[in-house]
């Protein structure tokens, strides 16, 4: 298939809403799902990922209805659920996958899920074997670490973890477990991943203790439905940051954005870095704050991360580091060999396609080093079928000298359908 052209820009300007949250929209949906009465979610992001979330209730009797962006769930309580007569299809999204696994451990029936060749390339023992020693059966390639995974679930008991990586989708797996297992169960992480599954639980009326990096709920805990608001999605609005703090003139701002402090790593990277982003009205909403953001261009130098950073920024690390390819100076990203096991191994393709469109990257075992330049000379880039590459290789082709041809391009609809127009609109 023929890629998409980008073609170069010499600014940018408009007011941009980035969707829904795919982070909180896949809560909203599932613990709406687990709930006793009607949740009501409004902002819930249309993006693949989330609909296969939707779908898996759907197929485990959750009745619910969709409007546009608005979707009410009916729950009857997770207790309710019958065994599904199909296979569950997670598609791409190890979100749906991971925490649908950790909300059925405690359901007494067989439930067998799959997902796309990325999926089923992605690790599952991270949250299957907890899961098993909590008192679910599981079985699987590679001993229950691969997709298709059967899993028959039931009687649980709680159980105290160490999580090996900081993963919001291991701690939330290990949580929805555990509201359905004798006693207490909690989850120690290395670092702090993003806390919606906490936040967003006590909104639905369960007790949810953190402690830094230590997350602790008692078995048997009652889901509530709730009204809930879902932000727009940061790791949206960071293509926009790069884009209009390196597009040269405009300004881009971003309403209505959510700046959670677990997932606004991007924020402070760039503005240490030396990008013009400013937070206006900060408000919280369904325990989650948000913001309006405004980008002005900048210059920006490089940087070095790593550490505790690294879980508050994972996804954005694509878009950064074409930013950082556009820097003075080097940029060193370290201790982020998570990148590869997302939807790529994106360490190899962010530095593959990096380079492809002339920028000066090298892979290193747990990130990347950029050397960057004054200008991108631009080619063609494929998304690899990777939401975020798709976009990232947009971005490349509006800062670059000769545009990009995006191959895949459609990929961007895991988490942001409407993209190419929206960027096309602030094209200037
Ligand atoms: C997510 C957690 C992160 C992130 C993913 C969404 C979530 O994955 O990369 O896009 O919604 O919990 P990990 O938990 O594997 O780090």
């Amino acid at each position: 298939m023929p890629g998409v052209f980008i073609k170069p820009v010499s600014g940018v300007e408009g007011e941009i809403e980035v969707p829904g949250d795919k982070s909180i929209s896949h809560r909203a949906a599932l613990l709406g799902g687990m709930a006793h009465g009607e949740t009501h979610v409004t902002n819930f992001l249309l993006g693949q990922d989330c609909l296969s979330t939707l779908r898996c209730l759907q197929q485990l009797g959750v009745s619910w209805e969709r409007q546009g962006t608005e979707v009410w769930l009916r729950g009857t309580g997770m207790e309710a659920w019958t065994e599904p007569t199909d296979v569950l299809d997670a598609g791409n999204s190890g979100t749906t996958s991971r925490l649908m696994l950790g909300a059925l451990a405690g359901s007494p029936f067989a439930v067998t899920m799959n997902g796309d060749a990325s999926l089923r390339a992605r690790p599952m023992r991270r949250v299957t074997d907890p899961l098993k020693q909590m008192g679910a059966q599981i079985m699987g390639r590679l001993d229950g670490n691969l997709f298709p995974l059967t899993m028959v679930g039931g009687q649980l008991q709680g159980q105290a973890f160490r999580s090996a990586v900081a993963s919001a989708q291991v701690k939330s797996a290990i949580i929805l477990a555990g509201l359905r297992a004798s006693g207490e169960t909690s989850v120690e992480e290395p670092a702090l991943s993003r806390d919606h599954t906490e936040r967003m639980l006590r909104g639905f009326g369960v007790e949810v203790l953190s402690e830094k990096r230590l997350v602790r709920v008692q078995g048997g805990g009652r889901l509530t439905g709730q009204e809930v608001s879902v932000p727009g999605d940061i790791s949206s609005a960071a293509f926009f940051l790069v884009l209009g703090s390196l597009a040269g003139r405009g300004e881009l701002i971003l309403p209505n954005v959510g700046v959670n402090p677990t997932r606004t790593g991007i924020l402070d990277a760039l503005r240490a870095m030396g990008a013009d982003i400013e937070l206006i009205d900060i408000t919280e909403i369904c325990g989650e704050p948000r913001a309006t953001l405004r980008v002005r261009p900048s210059k920006l130098q490089g940087i070095e991360i790593g550490g505790e950073m690294i879980p508050r920024l994972i996804d954005e690390i694509p878009i950064l580091a074409l930013a950082s390819s556009l820097a003075e100076g080097e940029t060193v990203i370290r201790e982020a060999a998570e990148l590869r096991v997302k939807e790529t191994d994106r360490i190899r393709t962010v530095a593959e396609g990096l380079s492809a469109l002339g920028a000066k990257v090298e892979e290193l075992p747990d990130g990347l080093r950029i050397l960057g330049q004054p200008s991108l000379r631009g080619g063609q880039a494929s998304s690899q079928g990777d939401h975020r590459l798709a976009m990232t290789w947009a971005i490349a082709g509006m800062l670059s000298k000769e545009g990009v041809s995006v191959e895949d391009i459609a990929a961007a609809d895991v988490s942001y359908p409407d993209f190419l127009d929206v960027i096309k609109k602030v094209a200037r």
